[in-house]
């Protein structure tokens, strides 16, 4: 594995790959890698010929008051499940390697950035868009991969790809858990013991909409009052949302049809964990 930390030579390391008809898969991550990561690197490997990971805790897209200074690091074993897993490339930039100066340039998706975390972190979605468009500026063409869990980022991602025409193939892959049910996230580790035995709640409010649906539930009031119920068992849990909404549009207008996705964020003291789950509703005939 050749680890790189400028964007010169990653670029010209990916265009001598495609240059030679070798197609490159790319997992941009912050790090603190987990099994949730390594399926997505997993994936990656499966289909390319070269696999590129980069590790990146983006500024941007942490807000004042955020954990940007606490996010949780650990370079040497990432750098360690990267190389055993068989990755080629490990892009690790340093800020100053990324953000030189100022951006003055922000992608702004609106859409579908907007509802659910747009409203409670307005400026989030602009970060991520923005090192997400400059780290594809850097890869170059390729097939990204992203987590199913932060489903709403993959609906930012791939708008934004869409719009700007940016030839990138997004594919979104499978959320990992724990074995009881927690979805895996890098802000996990700020659980305390109590806090950690409560969060598969969040697991648990997504099967109760997904129950009240395939019960025959179609109005998302009433899915939506479900999933707060179960989260509302938690005592320390602060719930930020519990929405029942059409899978593409991140919105629900009517009674739910289609490709239906079930949102849940949550606080538990320090972290704030995010999960989802989708269910298909079949037109009656
Ligand atoms: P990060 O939180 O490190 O996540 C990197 C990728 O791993 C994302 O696509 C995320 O959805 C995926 N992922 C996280 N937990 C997962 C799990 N339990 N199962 C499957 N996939 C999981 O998301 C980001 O970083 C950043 O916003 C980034 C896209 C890198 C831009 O800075």
């Amino acid at each position: 594995m050749e680890t790189i930390t400028t964007i010169p030579e990653l670029r010209s390391r990916l265009d001598a790959e495609r240059e030679t008809g070798r197609g490159v898969g790319f997992v941009p991550t912050m790090g603190y890698l987990h099994a949730g990561h390594l399926s997505l690197v997993e994936a990656a490997l499966a289909d390319n010929p070269v696999t590129v990971v980069s590790i990146f805790v983006n500024p941007l897209q942490f807000a004042e008051g955020e954990d940007l200074g606490a996010y949780p690091r650990d370079p040497a074993a990432d750098s360690a499940q990267c190389e055993a897993l068989g990755v080629d490339c490990l892009f690790v930039p340093s800020a100053q390697q990324m953000y030189p100066r100022p951006v003055a340039t922000r992608v702004e998706v609106s859409s579908v950035a907007a509802p659910l975390e747009g409203v409670l972190r307005p400026h989030h979605f602009a970060g991520v868009a923005t090192v997400v468009a400059k780290l594809f500026s850097i890869v170059g063409p390729c097939r990204a991969y992203f987590g199913d869990k932060d489903w709403q980022q993959v609906c930012v991602v791939r708008r934004m790809v869409s719009d700007l025409s940016i030839p990138v193939e997004v594919v979104a892959c499978p959320t990992v858990r724990e074995s009881d049910g927690l979805a895996m996230s890098s802000r996990n580790v700020y659980l305390s013991a109590e806090e950690r035995r409560q969060a598969p709640v969040l697991r648990a409010a997504l099967d109760a909409g997904l129950d009240a649906i395939s019960g025959g539930e179609r109005n998302p009031a009433v899915v939506e009052a479900a999933m707060r119920a179960v989260v509302g068992r938690a005592e320390l849990a602060s719930l930020d949302y519990a929405a029942a909404v059409q899978a593409d549009s991140l919105v629900s207008e009517g009674p739910l049809h289609g490709e239906v996705r079930l949102l849940v964020a949550a606080r538990f003291g320090r972290a704030r964990l995010i999960d989802n789950d989708g269910s298909l509703i079949r037109p009656v005939c």
